[in-house]
């Protein structure tokens, strides 16, 4: 067996717990200036994709750290006229709420130092029309699967979600990794996911991405 296989082997005994922690170090590692570059090309190859392209209406999350940024996302977005929905967390009952954001100001720091939109001054999303949600993620395997921070919360929301929603995530290239993740009967995975380096049709047919 190569030293190739005997790594991946290996690799893929570790628990969704052990994932997390390795990848969170690689991430931590990248400096300011190779996650601006790195997120800059993750975002260029999703802005010229016929699933952003085609959705006037998109759900984003807020980035924090080194989160892939998707703060230049959300003003793309709203420079090229669509309507851009953000999430905030109920963390009693693990669910996500989406408001329409248009502005920074829009937002507050509740939970988590995750800035979300304040709901007295937000309209709720209706989900009928939305057509892309953009889902966070630590790590993710070329299936689509993914693991999160661990509480639930987009496994919840995907379980419910219209099937014809795109649901794309946005990754470095070292948050792929090349072994199936543990699996639990409630997760969920993703159609497409982006990195800086190529562009992964998860589920579906081909290229086709819901
Ligand atoms: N549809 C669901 N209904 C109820 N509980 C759920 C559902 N989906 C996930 N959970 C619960 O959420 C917990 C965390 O799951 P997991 O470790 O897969 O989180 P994650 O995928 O990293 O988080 P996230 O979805 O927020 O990114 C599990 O204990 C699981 O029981
Ligand atoms: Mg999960």
């Amino acid at each position: 067996m190569s030293d190739h296989h005997e790594d991946t082997s290996k690799v893929s005994n570790l628990s969704k717990r052990e994932i997390r922690q390795r990848i969170t170090v690689l991430k931590d590692q990248l400096t300011d200036q190779e996650w601006k570059i790195r997120s800059a090309r993750i975002r260029e190859r999703l802005i010229n994709h016929a699933v952003w392209q085609q959705a006037q209406h998109v759900a984003v999350y807020h980035s924090v750290n080194k989160e892939v940024d998707t703060v230049p996302l959300i003003e793309e977005g709203w420079r090229q006229g669509k309507a851009i929905y953000l999430p905030k967390c109920n963390p009693r009952t693990r669910k996500l709420t989406f408001y329409r954001v248009d502005s920074f100001h829009d937002l507050e720091v509740v939970y988590y130092g995750i800035p979300e939109p304040d709901p007295k001054r937000c309209a709720a999303l209706d989900f009928a029309h939305l057509q892309c949600l953009i889902v966070p993620g630590l790590a993710f395997d070329k299936q689509g699967y993914r693991i999160g921070y661990g509480g639930g919360y987009y496994d919840r929301l995907l379980g419910v979600l219209p099937a014809d929603i795109s649901r794309v995530s946005l990754a470095f290239q070292f948050q792929v990794l090349p072994f199936p993740l543990p699996r639990e009967t409630f997760d969920q995975p993703v159609h497409m996911i982006v990195t800086e380096e190529e562009q992964i049709v998860c589920q579906g047919e081909g290229d086709h991405v819901p």
